[in-house]
């Protein structure tokens, strides 16, 4: 039985959508009209998740018009422009139309993956947002980025597609093991760092067990989608502000380039680059030791950052030349000036950087 239904509401442009949050709302959700008024119902769903949550989920679609189920193998290596065609021909033999619908089960993967399949299905169909990871619910399930891989990288080819629901039903965090609810955690401290301070809160009052407590976690999931939600409405289309939804991220995507994707998670790579950009403000004088110290305890409560990783700043730089957020041979970042204020197109020196990732890896 369902129980508390919290709801964000996200308009971008003239349409808006809602974000139900609860604990096993699927079945009273799948009854909204945004999915009876579907001619048919494509559920691309993850294999993993189906084989775990399979009677759950059919419970909660039997009554839809007639629902069609493709399993997405996991791995972001599936993630690719080959498999989305396979996919799309997959939609047309089962006779999806522009009156279908398209529901992403699972976590980033298959909700961008699913996203991206609905916006050029016969030139865009609907898509509703199913996130089973806390990352997913946190941050990927909002915003209306979608995306599939290229072999030159990833998120090359893609677009925005805002969801016309998103059902987060943190009944499936149940099953989430350990090192993937932290990446979640990573992003939801970054949406802390960068101007949702009740989040922040949550963290300081709780501990790594107590913060999976279903209460406590819906509660941080309401207030760092809500935030991620506000972001985005004020600028969808990343012409300005939702930069800062980027902190940390241009040397997370630095460390994990630099270990080959692999050994490091997308969590920890992304904690490392939040640490190496508060030692940046802490330099320029924009953070006290006390917002460091406040911040290391948070760190540590969750056992967020790892210790025994350690990358030559030459390196760090050298992945991060790559990366397009970067102009002109300064160092094109998010920082903080004070916890909660986050400015973008901050221009850092090469000389700033080197030093401050010395000293972090040193
Ligand atoms: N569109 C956006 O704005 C945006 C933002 C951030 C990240 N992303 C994308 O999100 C992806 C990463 O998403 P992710 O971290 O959710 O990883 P993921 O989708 O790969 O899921 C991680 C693993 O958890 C498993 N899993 C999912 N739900 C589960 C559950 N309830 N119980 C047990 N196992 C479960 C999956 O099968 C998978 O093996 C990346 O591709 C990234 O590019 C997109």
């Amino acid at each position: 039985m369902a129980g508390q239904i919290d709801k964000i509401s996200v308009k971008t442009g003239k349409i808006s959508h809602v974000i139900y949050i609860g604990n096993r709302i699927l079945d009273s959700l799948f009854e909204k009209d945004e999915i009876r008024n579907a001619d048919k119902v494509a559920i691309v769903a993850s294999s993993r998740v189906f084989e775990i949550h399979e009677r759950y989920i059919r419970s909660a679609i039997q009554h839809m018009n007639e629902p069609e189920i493709f399993l997405m193998a996991d791995g972001e290596e599936n993630k690719n422009y080959r498999y989305a065609e396979m996919f799309l021909e997959d939609f047309l033999a089962k006779g999806l139309t522009r009156q279908s619908v398209v529901i992403g089960i699972g976590g980033g993967v298959v909700g961008d993956f699913a996203g991206f399949l609905a916006s050029i299905y016969m030139r865009g169909i609907r898509v509703i947002h199913v996130p089973t990871t806390l990352l997913a619910m946190v941050d990927s399930s909002i915003g209306g980025k979608v995306a599939v891989n290229l072999s030159a990288g990833k998120n090359i080819v893609g677009s925005f597609h805002q969801p016309s629901m998103v059902v987060t039903d943190i009944s499936f965090l149940h099953t989430l093991d350990d090192a993937e609810f932290k990446n979640g955690l990573v992003e939801a401290l970054k949406h802390g760092l960068i101007g949702d301070r009740s989040s922040v809160r949550i963290f300081e009052s709780n501990d790594t067990d107590s913060i999976r407590d279903d209460k406590v976690i819906a509660q941080l999931i309401t207030q760092s989608a809500s935030f991620k939600a506000a972001v985005v409405e004020a600028d969808e289309k990343e012409s300005g502000r939702r930069a800062i939804l980027n902190y940390g991220h241009t040397i997370g995507h630095a460390i994990e380039s630099l270990s080959g994707y692999k050994d490091i998670t997308h969590g920890e790579a992304v904690a490392l680059g939040m640490k190496v950009k508060l030692a940046v403000s802490k330099k320029l004088g924009w953070l006290t030791d006390d917002d460091i110290k406040r911040i290391g305890v948070i760190f540590k409560t969750y056992d967020l950052v790892r210790k025994d990783v350690s990358f030559a700043p030459d390196e760090i730089i050298a992945h991060m030349q790559y990366d397009k957020k970067n102009a002109g041979g300064k160092f094109n970042f998010v920082l903080l000036k004070g916890i909660g204020n986050p400015l973008y197109n901050q221009q850092i020196d090469e000389k700033v950087l080197y030093e401050v990732l010395e000293e972090s890896f040193g």
